[in-house]
C-alpha cells in the first residue's frame, strides 16, 4: 500500500470514528492527510446523519477544502462554537511514544495550535514515516515570526544551540508568508528531551508568535500503515 493510501486510511477512521452526531462542531487541521478527513465529512454530510456539522478550520487551505466539499465553514468566534470544539482532527510531521508532536510544515501551526487547543478531543492522523522514539529525530522545529523579529530572533536561536533557517517560498520569490503575515524560521534543534519545556523556551523570545511544538495535546493518533492496518496510539 503507498502513503497517499495509508494516510487515507488514517484520515477516514478519525472521521468515522469520531465525527458520528448531528451539530458537532468539528476542527479542521491543515496539510495532505486531513485533505482524505475532509473528503470522508462531506460524504457523510451528503449521505445523511451528521446534519449541521460545523468546521472551523485553520489554513486558507483547509477552508478551501472543506467549501469545495460542501461543508458549512465557521469560526471559533462564532457564538455556536463559543470557542469550543467537540473534536479537532489535524495531521502532524513527527510524534514521539509520549504523543509529542511537531508541526507546522505547511506553516500553519500558530492557527492549528488554538483550534486544536479548543477540541475536547484531538486526532491526530499519520503514516509511519512520522513516528519517533523522541522529537526532533527528523524534523526542524517551524517558528513562526513576526517579520521584524527576524535577526532578533535567529540569533537567540543560535545562541540556543539551533540551526535556524528562514523558510523560502517555492513559486513565489523570498521569504514564505503565513496566513498570519508572518515569517517561518525552520529551527533544527536535534533531539529534543523535554518537549514541554522547549516549546516554552522558544515561545519565550520576543518576536515569535507560535512554535511547532505540541506537548500532551493529542487524545489519540491513527497511524495508517503501508501493510493496510492502522495503529491507534491513546494517551493514558
Ligand atoms: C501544517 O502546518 C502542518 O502542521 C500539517 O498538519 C502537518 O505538516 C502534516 O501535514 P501532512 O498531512 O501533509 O503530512
Amino acid at each position: 500500500m503507498s502513503i497517499e493510501e495509508a494516510k487515507k486510511l488514517a484520515g477516514y477512521a478519525a472521521v468515522d470514528n469520531h465525527v458520528t452526531r448531528p451539530g458537532m462542531r468539528v476542527g479542521i487541521g491543515s496539510g495532505s492527510t486531513i485533505a482524505y478527513s475532509v473528503e470522508r465529512i462531506g460524504e457523510k454530510l451528503k449521505r445523511g446523519g451528521i446534519e449541521g456539522v460545523v468546521a472551523v478550520c485553520t489554513s486558507y487551505q483547509s477552508t478551501l477544502l472543506c467549501r469545495a466539499k460542501g461543508i458549512p465553514v465557521t469560526t471559533l468566534d462564532d457564538p455556536l462554537v463559543d470557542g469550543s470544539l467537540d473534536v479537532a482532527i489535524d495531521g502532524a510531521d513527527e510524534f514521539d511514544t509520549g504523543l509529542n508532536l511537531i508541526k507546522g510544515g505547511g506553516g500553519a501551526h500558530t492557527q492549528e495550535k488554538i483550534v486544536d487547543g479548543a477540541a475536547k478531543l484531538f486526532v491526530v492522523i499519520v503514516d509511519e514515516k512520522k513516528q519517533s522514539k523522541k522529537l526532533g529525530e527528523k524534523w526542524a522545529v517551524p517558528v513562526e515570526v513576526i517579520p521584524a523579529a527576524l535577526t532578533v530572533v535567529m540569533k537567540r536561536l543560535v545562541s540556543l544551540g539551533a540551526k535556524p533557517e528562514l523558510r523560502m517560498g517555492v513559486k513565489k520569490m523570498g521569504p514564505v508568508i503565513t496566513d498570519n503575515g508572518n515569517f517561518i524560521i525552520d529551527a533544527k534543534l536535534g533531539i529534543i528531551d523535554d518537549p514541554t519545556a522547549m516549546e516554552k523556551v522558544l515561545n519565550g523570545i520576543t518576536g515569535v508568535v507560535e512554535n511547532g511544538i505540541f506537548p500532551n495535546m493529542a487524545s489519540i493518533i491513527y497511524m495508517g500503515k503501508s501493510d493496510g492496518s492502522i495503529e491507534v496510539f491513546k494517551r493514558t
